[in-house]
């Protein structure tokens, strides 16, 4: 994807082959010596119902006391849980690449009276790196961004051997648009071979159903052989059961391993014929962590910052777009006169027809009066003709004239 409209002509490809060496396929050499140069940085949070493993995981994970033992109380003590959502970070190397490490602890949900809004403040939190990577986006020097968003969140599901609780479900439905999800069922040596595979199914089939994105490995087109199997095998393991340990044990043939002794034997962490924890880690860190943190960036971000300038009213793309480009802006304002003068216009026209109405209105009025007149003067001429008409009669039959109304009383004419 090139970011270009679909309408945009595509240059057709030319492939050329080149007499001699450039120097450009140099090019992944120089990015890594940059890269090297710089180190990276990964943020990993993790989620859960405390007590599930959160912080012996991280330990795990990355071979180092990130988390210092928590202190196994007397009984009626409280155990030490983490209790507000907590940063670490440690700067940890491996053959000269360093890499700067944070994890967020977030405190075990589910342990309080009322557990409805337990997601809000770890939603908050991812919201906030997120806002704060936006507003050193939007400064003037955007030279040196830090990046402390959460490229991974490693959901702790407990081991039960049921369906997802509700308070999962309600929780990675708020999480999944905002971060890559990476589902575990923890403490897996607690669950019996069986009890992980049902586990496993019920929980996918409840993320199918509630419609929540987990992340999973992508499948690219011209990947090779190789990674496409390595991927298949990662997919196939999703939500991964997992045990940790910071612990050394020697196993039955005398290995010292990492794991948990138990009477009956020994459980490897780094075993895959025990649990999923080689097969998190190798997407975690060994082949995904730039896909996780290039997802983080591309989709989830974009999105989200996306709706944040949507909902302040500024389409964010069209505005850096006029303030880039002259012709738009030119143009945006050409659209806006020309809407103006039609408004104008069609004010006029409807002031117009108002007068023309009042003005019609006003001569039908007068045409009714002049009828009226001349109605009243016509009736008026006629009584006149027929009086003169009766004197005449009169005259000629030698009648006498019949005085008018008024007239015998002033004559002293009749009685
Ligand atoms: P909070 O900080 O309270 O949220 O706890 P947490 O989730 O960080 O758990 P933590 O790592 O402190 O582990 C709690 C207890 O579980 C410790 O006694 C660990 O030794 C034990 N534990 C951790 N991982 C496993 C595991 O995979 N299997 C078993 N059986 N126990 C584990």
């Amino acid at each position: 994807v090139n970011g270009h409209s679909g309408t945009q002509p595509v240059n057709p490809i030319n492939r050329k082959k080149l007499a001699s060496w450039v120097g450009f396929s140099n090019l992944p050499n120089q990015v890594h010596r940059r890269s090297m140069r710089r180190g990276f940085n990964f943020t990993a949070m993790v989620v859960g119902e405390s007590g599930l493993g959160k912080s012996t995981l991280i330990n795990t994970l990355f071979e180092t006391k990130l988390y210092e033992p928590k202190q196994i109380p007397a009984p009626g003590v409280d155990r030490g849980r983490t209790v507000q959502i907590e940063s670490i970070s440690a700067d940890i190397e491996e053959n000269g690449v360093r890499l700067k490490l944070t994890v967020v602890d977030t405190p075990g949900f589910g342990d309080f009276v009322n557990n409805d809004e337990s997601w809000r403040p770890i939603v908050d939190n991812i919201e906030a790196r997120f806002d704060a990577y936006l507003e050193q986006e939007n400064r003037v020097n955007r030279l040196k961004l830090v990046d402390n968003r959460v490229h991974a969140c490693i959901y702790f599901i407990q081991p039960t051997g049921h369906s997802l609780k509700p308070i999962d479900i309600e929780f990675m439905r708020r999480l999944h648009t905002k971060v890559n999800l990476i589902p575990v069922i923890a403490k897996a040596d607690t669950l019996t071979e069986e009890e992980v595979v049902l586990s496993k199914r019920r929980v996918l089939a409840d993320i199918a159903h509630h419609g929540i994105r987990i992340f999973q490995p992508p499948q690219y087109e011209n990947e090779d052989e190789e990674t496409i199997q390595e991927n298949e095998e990662i997919i196939s393991k999703v939500p991964f059961a997992v045990v940790g340990s910071d612990n050394i044990v020697r196993s039955p043939n005398g290995r010292e391993v990492r794991g948990r002794a138990y009477p009956w034997g020994v459980i490897e962490v780094d075993n895959e014929e025990h649990c999923d924890f080689v097969k998190l880690r190798q997407m975690l860190v060994r082949t995904h962590m730039e896909e996780l943190r290039e997802h983080t960036n591309d989709i989830l971000y974009e999105n989200y910052r996306t709706d944040k300038l949507k909902a302040m009213g500024v389409s964010q793309d069209e505005s850096v777009f006029k303030e880039t480009n002259p012709a738009a802006k030119q143009a945006e304002e050409r659209a806006l006169h020309e809407a103006k003068l039609a408004k104008m216009e069609a004010e006029m026209k409807m002031v117009f027809q108002q007068k023309v109405q009042e003005k019609e209105q006003k001569l039908k009025q007068s045409e009714e009066e002049l009828y009226a007149r001349h109605r009243e003067m016509k009736e008026a001429l006629e009584k006149q003709r027929l009086d003169l008409e009766d004197k005449k009669r009169r005259v000629e039959s030698g009648r006498p004239l019949t005085p008018e109304k008024g007239t015998k009383k002033r004559f002293g004419i009749g009685k």
